[in-house]
């Protein structure tokens, strides 16, 4: 049973302030929701802001993730944080994301010892794949995921991989507005991802391991997402940031 998992990546938003409101007005429902042990809810602030959101959600269950961590343990990386220090306050941590990726030129190999460096200090990565817009016109998604998927978990073993939460996230569909559709976010995440995984590994990997949604997901379209067989749950970026939003779509995990 994959339980899924709904994350909120709320980017290079909030103050000080502001976080603690936001978790302040999600906390109730967000408690109770993780009680009943049918879903999992992660938020992600700023680093600046992990110490209040991991004192905040303190014993409700709610999980809390960094956006991004180094590889390294320590030493002269200025700006840089180290994977113990993410684990003082968070659980998760979010690996590999498009705008990392675009941005920051992130390569499939930092990604990669970023996933390796996770595991060794006990965080759970979720682990960021998927296309650009171009790619997903020429009709080369799979190949293009297939890829990143593989280079992302190059040496890990079948444990650490079934201990890996990826998340599907288009390119295209991110910031958008234009979210996929569920069927085909499946049929990516099913076909590609979990078919990668089972060519690597095994296919009981490939069915273990949770696999999310992301791409302007909604408290309007995350039940097309959750319905869908492959999708367990949704990384959630600009909709994680108002909390009845975000109330609505972690709502949509529970089994119907
Ligand atoms: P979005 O972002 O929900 O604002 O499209 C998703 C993400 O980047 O994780």
């Amino acid at each position: 049973m994959r339980i899924p998992i709904i994350a909120g990546n709320w980017k290079m938003n909030t103050n000080l302030t502001s976080a603690a409101e936001l978790v302040n007005a999600l906390q109730t429902e967000l408690t109770a929701l993780v009680a009943t042990g049918k879903v999992q809810t992660v938020l992600c602030p700023p680093f600046p802001y992990l110490d209040r959101v991991s004192a905040l959600t303190r014993g409700t269950g709610i999980g809390v993730g960094a956006q991004d961590m180094y590889f390294e343990s320590k030493g002269a990386f200025t700006g840089e944080v180290a994977p113990s220090m993410i684990l003082d306050f968070a659980e998760y941590v979010i690996i590999g994301h498009s705008e990392r990726r675009q941005l920051f030129h992130e390569t499939d190999e930092l990604v990669n010892k970023k996933i390796h460096s996770a595991l060794a200090n006990n965080l759970k990565p979720i682990v960021c794949v998927g296309e650009p817009l171009e790619t997903y016109e020429n009709g080369e998604t799979d190949v293009w995921v297939r890829g990143q998927v593989h280079a992302a978990i190059k040496g890990l073993d079948a444990e650490q991989v079934r201990g890996l939460i990826i998340a599907y996230e288009p390119i295209w569909a991110i910031g958008t507005g234009k979210a996929a559709t569920g069927p085909g976010a499946n049929a990516v995440i099913g076909i590609s991802i979990r078919g990668a995984l089972a060519d690597l590994y095994s296919q009981s990997v490939a069915a273990d391991v949770r696999i999310q949604y992301g791409g302007s997901v909604t408290a309007k379209n995350i039940d097309e997402f959750i319905v869908q067989p492959d999708i367990d749950g949704a990384l959630v970026g600009g909709a994680s940031l108002k909390a009845d939003e975000f109330i609505a779509i972690c709502r949509a995990g529970l089994p119907k």
